[in-house]
């Protein structure tokens, strides 16, 4: 059973820390695994988001929590914005999906949290997307001056395909799909699904393709590779990082 008291502090924003405790009958399976689309980042990185909205408002937004006043880091009807080390900047997207992109530069600890961007009239966005960031020690900059999707362990993590090319075949491998124990998923069909593996089409989406892992462990830390073709000769692939963390570590 977990036991959660929520404190609420009042800073220049409002906190909402959540302190959960295991009882003791529990089997040891700590790890708080409600962050939403979580990011990781590195102190001294850069790190950006991508929301895919379907507001037809003209403001942009790009706030920490939920928009209220004191958490607006930009609101802009602008296309590019810039406040300090935040920036925004919006594009048309294809089928009535329209691009906000968030950036964070220069990331320090404290960035670590919940983020919206969002997209609507010019008092609160009516379409938005919510993200978690954790920022990780400065010594982990080398592998990641970007963000990187991240999970908590116990939790899962779905990542899109990012500008692959529609193909029958698809497969998700961990690193390079150079070895054969490398291969998670490869299929001809639509969903398809490995353990605590799976890759899935959807048709009209962002994206795309997407993989997922359930029931996170510290060792799926790693590079993948995900996309079209045959995992041992991609016709079109994407990789990318996946940083697994102790669910203690977000607040
Ligand atoms: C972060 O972005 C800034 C501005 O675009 C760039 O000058 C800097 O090199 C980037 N830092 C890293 C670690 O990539
Ligand atoms: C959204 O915009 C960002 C930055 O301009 C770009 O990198 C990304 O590919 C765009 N996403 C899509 C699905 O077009
Ligand atoms: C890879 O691409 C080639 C050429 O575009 C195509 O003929 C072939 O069917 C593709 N293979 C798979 C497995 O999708």
């Amino acid at each position: 059973m977990i036991f959660c008291i929520r404190i609420k502090l009042r800073m220049n924003i409002h906190h909402v820390l959540f302190f959960c405790f295991l009882s003791a009958l529990q089997d040891g399976n700590t790890g708080l695994v409600n962050a939403i689309n979580l990011y990781a980042g590195a102190e001294g990185g850069n790190g950006s988001v991508s929301c895919h909205l379907t507001s037809s408002g003209s403001t942009k937004f790009f706030c920490k929590g939920e928009c209220k006043e004191e958490g607006i880091l930009i609101k802009t009807d602008g296309v590019t914005a810039q406040s300090g080390r935040y920036n925004i900047r919006y594009k048309d997207g294809s089928s009535g999906r329209r691009n906000v992109t968030v950036t964070f530069t220069q990331l320090i600890k404290s960035d670590s949290g919940r983020y919206r961007c969002g997209l609507g009239g010019s008092s609160v966005p009516d379409s938005y997307r919510d993200f978690d960031v954790i920022i990780t020690d400065a010594a982990t900059l080398d592998e990641n001056t970007r963000f990187s999707r991240a999970g908590t362990v116990g939790g899962s993590v779905t990542g899109g395909c990012l500008n692959t090319v529609y193909g029958s075949r698809k497969f998700f491998c961990k690193d390079e799909c150079k070895q054969e124990g490398d291969i998670l998923v490869e299929t001809e069909e639509n969903r398809a699904q490995n353990g605590r593996y799976s890759i899935e089409y959807r048709e009209g989406s962002v994206h795309g393709l997407y993989v997922t892992i359930t029931q996170l462990k510290k060792s799926d830390t790693g590079r993948y590779r995900c996309g079209y073709g045959r995992a041992s000769s991609p016709n079109s692939s994407y990789t990318f990082q996946i940083i697994v963390v102790d669910g203690e570590f977000y607040i």
